[in-house]
């Protein structure tokens, strides 16, 4: 009995096309909607049962047209409690929409009938404008180079296509643009995420986990990071590959002062070469218990081959680089770092007692055995998804945003409270998926702990399969249980969401939810 459309009646850009007696706007169409409620319920009347009658009229009520206003007011009081005058008029319009499903759903086994979960579900349903299945995210001048993606993303050349993003140089109004280089901001400073917003551009990608949508170095795809160890068959305790002997850092003197301290090194690259032949790189590493991993800059998060290659190899790799490198170690204790000059002797002293005493230094390489940390895994299941998928992602989501803070967005409750009780509607997802999974949260238990176990009841439910399972190495790919790493507000920058955004204890969650309302999370599973 499909009389009245399942729909919100007063979205913009919903199904209003099936209501063709209501114009599109919310506000002055409400007396429509009213007298179409109104000629419905009529030509119901003969149709259902007495309680159904009731079920109607708590919503005509509000409108005084009841004669038994009184049991109307207390039934629709412990039914739905409003804190907003305005939600009132949509939930009475809602209910319009739903009053056959309370028919159909009115089975006794709840005499309250639906839940607060089921009406936020429906009321907080949003169509938005753009479709990006059938209108994919569209930027300009990039090539088009991953599988699949969670969100429509077409990159190319299409002068008669109007983009939502441009690689290059800040030019088209309306177009945002796009930094995207791996070097460092120390050789070219225009990488700096604060210098590029100064140079106008809309989004930076750079290696930076502060950047908008990061690209790193790292991949599971691109390293075997879990290859066997092999046996470390070559004297010299480290191997080098430095070509670049003018770096801006001190990697150069870390080099001699280490030869000082009486490492011996075999060096490949340009600098202070003492071993002629060509070689695999990383096969060569793999005969070495070091590695030296001296970056040409020391800049946060600029982390490049150098570094993963010492892990495929197995070779403990000795860092001149990233101030904050510890953060990209695959578990503690598996690197060693030369921060400044002055470590170069405790460095070396560290590299000498791990090369006597097997049992230690196979303590340093034990994440081969036994897997990497999950702070490693999570970092690493960042790059599963193509930093092109990344950036269509970041920009369907700014879209999103946009259209919900235009004026013309209906308002959505995002709570409904009975009682003393108040369900709060969340949504979430996975870092790089795009569409939203609602949850509820209950006022007396608005706590992180019961965010989380919301996430993975739900996620579970769907029996979700995590975005990287496919490429991270079967070692490390676990079982199909779901575990949290992280869960933290969209928007925030990989950096915090990594490393740095904690709420501070469940009051701080708790008036995030009450501020934000239907606030949106990212998931990171491990
Ligand atoms: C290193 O440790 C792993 C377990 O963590 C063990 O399987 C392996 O035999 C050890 N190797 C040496 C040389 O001690
Ligand atoms: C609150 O949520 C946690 C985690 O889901 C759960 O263990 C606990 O029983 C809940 N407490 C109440 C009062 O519902």
């Amino acid at each position: 009995m499909g009389i009245v459309p399942n729909q919100r009646l007063t979205r913009p850009g919903s199904a209003l096309e099936d209501v063709e007696s209501l114009n599109s706007n919310g506000a002055s169409s409400s007396g429509n909607i009213i007298s179409n409620t109104k000629k419905r319920w009529y030509n119901l009347l003969p149709l259902v049962v007495a309680l159904v009658v009731v079920t109607e009229i708590v919503f005509l009520g509000r409108l005084d047209m009841a004669k038994n206003a009184e049991l109307v007011n207390s039934w629709a009081d412990s039914f739905y409690q409003f804190t907003t005058s305005s939600w009132s008029r949509d939930a009475m319009v809602g209910r319009d929409g739903s009053g056959l499903g309370v028919l159909g759903g009115f089975d006794r086994s709840s005499s309250e009938g639906e839940s607060c979960e089921e009406w936020l579900e429906r009321e907080d349903s949003v169509v938005y404008a753009r479709d990006f299945q059938k209108e994919p995210i569209f930027v300009s001048g990039g090539e088009q180079e991953w599988k699949s993606c969670a969100v429509g993303c077409k990159f190319g050349f299409d002068s008669n296509k109007k983009s939502d993003a441009a690689f290059g140089l800040p030019q088209l109004a309306g177009t945002a643009s796009v930094l995207r280089s791996m070097e460092s901001a120390q050789y070219y400073s225009e990488n700096s995420v604060a210098m590029a917003r100064r140079r106008g551009y809309k989004i930076v990608m750079t290696t930076s986990l502060s950047s908008d949508v990061p690209v790193g170095y790292f991949s599971w795809a691109e390293y075997d990071i879990m290859a066997p160890l092999e046996p470390k068959t070559e004297s010299a305790l480290a191997a080098a590959f430095i070509s670049n002997c003018g770096a801006r850092n001190f990697r150069l003197q870390a080099l001699e002062a280490l030869e000082k301290a009486n490492i011996k090194i075999d060096s490949y690259g340009a600098c202070h070469r003492n071993r002629n032949e060509r070689v695999d790189k990383v096969q060569a590493l793999k005969r070495y218990k070091f590695s030296l991993a001296f970056e040409n800059s020391n800049e946060e998060d600029y982390v490049t081959e150098k570094f993963f290659q010492s892990l495929v190899a197995g070779s403990v790799p000795v860092v001149v680089g990233a101030p904050n490198i510890q953060e990209f170690a695959p578990s503690p204790g598996s690197i060693l770092h030369i921060r400044e000059i002055k470590d170069v002797d405790s460095v070396a002293k560290k590299m000498k007692y791990l090369d006597g005493n097997p049992e230690a230094y196979n303590q340093s390489v034990r994440w081969k055995f036994e897997g990497p940390s999950d702070s490693f895994k999570a970092l690493v299941d960042m790059a599963a998804v193509h930093s092109s998928c990344r950036l269509c992602i970041y920009l369907a989501t700014m879209i999103r945003e946009n259209e919900e803070k235009s004026p013309g967005f209906p308002k959505r409750p995002c709570k409904c409270t009975r009682g003393l009780e108040t369900v709060y509607h969340l949504y979430a997802r996975e870092r790089g998926t795009f569409e939203m999974e609602s949850l509820f949260l209950r006022s007396r238990n608005l706590t992180m702990e019961a965010l989380e176990s919301a996430v993975l009841s739900k996620f579970i439910s769907l029996k979700h399969v995590p975005i990287w399972k496919q490429e991270r190495p079967d070692s490390i790919r676990g079982g199909d249980e779901l575990r949290v790493h992280r869960i933290y507000p969209v928007g925030i920058t990989q950096r915090q969401a990594l490393y740095t955004f904690r709420f501070k204890g469940d009051s701080e969650f708790r008036s995030h939810i009450e501020s934000n309302p239907c606030a949106k999370f990212e998931v990171i599973f491990v």
